[in-house]
């Protein structure tokens, strides 16, 4: 049973204003990809690893990550992230024929332990159609409407928030990903919970945090690694 590892990385990561892909900003001297990269491999539980780069920049992710010893397959990404997904999943069918799950990681989530990406892999093994690992809310949740009027507040015991990688069967995904081609979801289990397929929750880790702004950048760079 073959394990391959998506990791879209061909956004631009703006929001973190780097001037360069998200993936490719260095923390401890290494950009996210290369550390993402190396933490799904060091799992001993993943075959391979397909990352989908900004076309501009294929050249560059294959350069900082074989430079890194970190081997991973990369192809053009998308233009959406959906789009991103759905070339890396068909680019680790035809590399690995045999794989029969599949992980959606974020390169983001640069410092994911190890132990989290075995955990995903061995529910799925253990019969799970899909797999998210998630936490409990700290703080409370508010649902506001359009003018930010608080709308409602759920109560924060039911709500998890929610990590990568998402492990899934590989023919669930690729079901799922079949049945809505123009989704632009963020969400892979979210497509496939629209299938009707039930979702497995293992515990995160606030190591697998998503590093998304300056301050995410500086929390990485103080605390993890
Ligand atoms: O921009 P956002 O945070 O929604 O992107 C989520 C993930 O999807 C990022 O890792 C980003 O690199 C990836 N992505 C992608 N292809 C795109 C857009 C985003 O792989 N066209």
């Amino acid at each position: 049973m073959s394990v391959v590892a998506l990791v879209p990385a061909a956004g631009r990561g703006e929001r973190l204003g780097a001037g360069v892909p998200k993936a490719l900003v260095p923390v401890r001297g290494e950009p996210l990809l290369v550390h993402a990269v190396r933490g799904l491999l060091a799992s001993g539980c993943v075959q391979r690893v397909v990352v989908a780069a900004p076309l501009s920049d294929v050249d560059t992710m294959v350069g900082v990550l074989a430079s890194a010893g970190a081997d991973a397959l990369v192809v053009p990404g998308g233009p959406s992230r959906t789009q991103s997904v759905r070339l890396a999943l068909h680019a680790a069918m035809a590399d690995v024929p045999d794989a029969t799950v599949v992980l959606v990681h974020d390169a983001a989530r640069a410092f994911t332990p190890a132990g989290l990406v075995r955990s995903v892999v061995e529910r799925v093994n253990s019969g799970s159609p899909a797999v998210i690992p998630v936490l409990p809310v700290a703080d409370t949740i508010k649902r506001v409407d359009a003018h930010g009027v608080v709308a409602a507040t759920p109560d924060r015991a039911d709500l998890r928030i929610v990590q990568t990688p998402q492990g899934f069967r590989l023919d669930v995904l690729r079901r799922a990903y079949d049945a809505y081609p123009d989704d632009t979801t963020t969400d892979d289990a979210g497509l496939v919970e629209r299938l009707g397929v039930g979702i497995d929750t293992v515990p995160g880790d606030p190591h697998a945090m998503k590093i998304t702004t300056r301050f995410d950048l500086a929390v990485a760079e103080a605390v993890l690694g």
